[in-house]
């Protein structure tokens, strides 16, 4: 009796998560969760050491751009940390209402409705409009949050071959005109940096009488009109449906949008669970994107130096011979093939102090196991020096 007062019975769940071999490895070989001591653009210091960051999504360089600091700082000032509370209830501000306008503007739509990240922004707009009974159509490569959009929705799926239009075309031949559809795509792939062929796909989309969503968080800030995205890059905005995206991104903030006509935007505020239970953007988060999206359009510099800086790197890996997916964007994959290879090609860089990410199966497809860099506008000469005398003594280490 009196030892089953102390017997704590055993949790499985709680054993589960010790036993998970991921979390043991990960925190034998210490590949992420890395804590940078401080940050200065490009650089950062990291167990003491300067390190050039090459795996940001700061595109356009615009983290620490000095009206952008300024709107970010004057925001809290102005309006405190948070309106702790979602925009359906006690949340909703001007500044929310502002930043949605000329964000729908800059995309050309009707609307615009902004969340507290572009993971939640995105999958609510697969969760809130695709239904029991409807059938996603998605690229097998599109990203997680879009996957959890897909599971939320409880639609049906089919998978096509990435950026195959071939493929699409031959799934569609199965599934009934009558049936409610969705064709799921991301503008630029984050992990591939392929563009998407929107033409192509969007064309079929249309004749099936799909519903077509493209997250564009990687195109934003980098193709199309001062960066409008890669909808704009095609001038196909009469053949999407929604645009989401992220603002943690090119727009140096945190945050996502879901961009569309004000019917849509409005049947989201309506039905959005992602929405309707979670907390507005906070009032530096929309100041930083509203400023960044001002500077996008008076400062072209920013954009011009990014496919600059992105034409150089590329030049620079094909040189030594690497591998990059085809890709033909910032986002620029190094593909190794095995997690081994991957991991030796890291440290290497590490070592000439380069900060890179692994991604590694089931992030990424079997045999395309990669290091994932990306270009930014304010990655300087200096910077490329480094890069290049890193990536070639990585390339010696395989
Ligand atoms: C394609 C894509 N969609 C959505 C997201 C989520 O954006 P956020 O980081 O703002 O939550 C990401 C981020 O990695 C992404 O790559």
């Amino acid at each position: 009796m009196a030892l089953s007062l102390f017997t704590k019975t055993k949790k499985a769940i709680v054993e589960r998560a010790q036993d998970d071999y991921v979390t043991k490895m990960r925190l034998k070989y210490k590949p992420y969760y890395h804590a940078m001591e401080s940050q200065q653009g490009t650089h950062v210091r990291l167990q003491g050491r300067d390190m050039v960051m090459l795996s940001s999504n700061d595109y356009l360089g615009l983290s620490f751009h000095p009206k952008v600091i300024e709107a970010c700082g004057t925001a809290a000032k102005t309006w405190g940390t948070s309106t702790t509370g979602a925009r359906i209830s006690n949340g909703s501000r001007a500044y929310h209402v502002a930043l949605e306008e000329k964000l729908a503007t800059f995309l050309g739509r009707e609307a615009c409705h902004v969340s507290v990240a572009g993971y939640v922004a995105c999958c609510s707009a697969v969760a809130t409009f695709a239904q029991k009974g409807d059938m996603i159509l998605a690229d097998k490569n599109i990203h997680s949050c879009l996957w959890d959009g897909v599971r939320l929705s409880m639609a049906g799926v089919e998978r096509f071959s990435h950026n195959n239009p071939e493929d699409l075309r031959q799934i569609l031949k199965s599934i009934p005109h009558a049936t409610p559809k969705m064709l799921l795509l991301e503008g630029v792939y984050s992990m591939e940096g392929h563009v998407c062929r929107l033409p192509e796909l969007a064309q079929l989309g249309e004749e099936a009488g799909c519903f077509t969503v493209v997250d564009d968080a990687h195109g934003f800030g980098v193709l199309g009109r001062q960066g409008r995205g890669t909808v704009d890059h095609f001038k196909l905005n009469d053949q999407v449906d929604l645009i989401c995206g992220s603002l943690s991104k090119s727009l140096a903030s945190t945050g996502g949008y879901v961009a569309g006509s004000r019917d849509l935007v409005e049947y989201l505020r309506t039905n959005s669970k992602q929405t309707l239970f979670s907390a507005a953007i906070s009032p530096s988060m929309a100041a930083t994107a509203s400023a960044s999206l001002d500077v996008m359009q008076s400062e072209p510099q920013h954009l011009d130096r990014l496919w600059k800086n992105t034409k150089r790197y590329r030049e620079m890996l094909k040189g030594l011979g690497l591998d990059t997916w085809g890709s033909e964007t910032p986002a620029v994959p190094i593909v190794l093939g095995s997690k081994e290879l991957v991991y030796r090609f890291w440290n290497a860089l590490l070592e000439k102090g380069v900060f890179t990410v692994m991604s590694i199966a089931p992030a990424v497809p079997p045999g395309k196991d990669l290091i994932r860099t990306a270009v930014s506008a304010l990655h300087s000469e200096e910077d490329f020096e480094k890069i290049s005398t890193a990536m070639a003594y990585a390339v010696k280490q395989m």
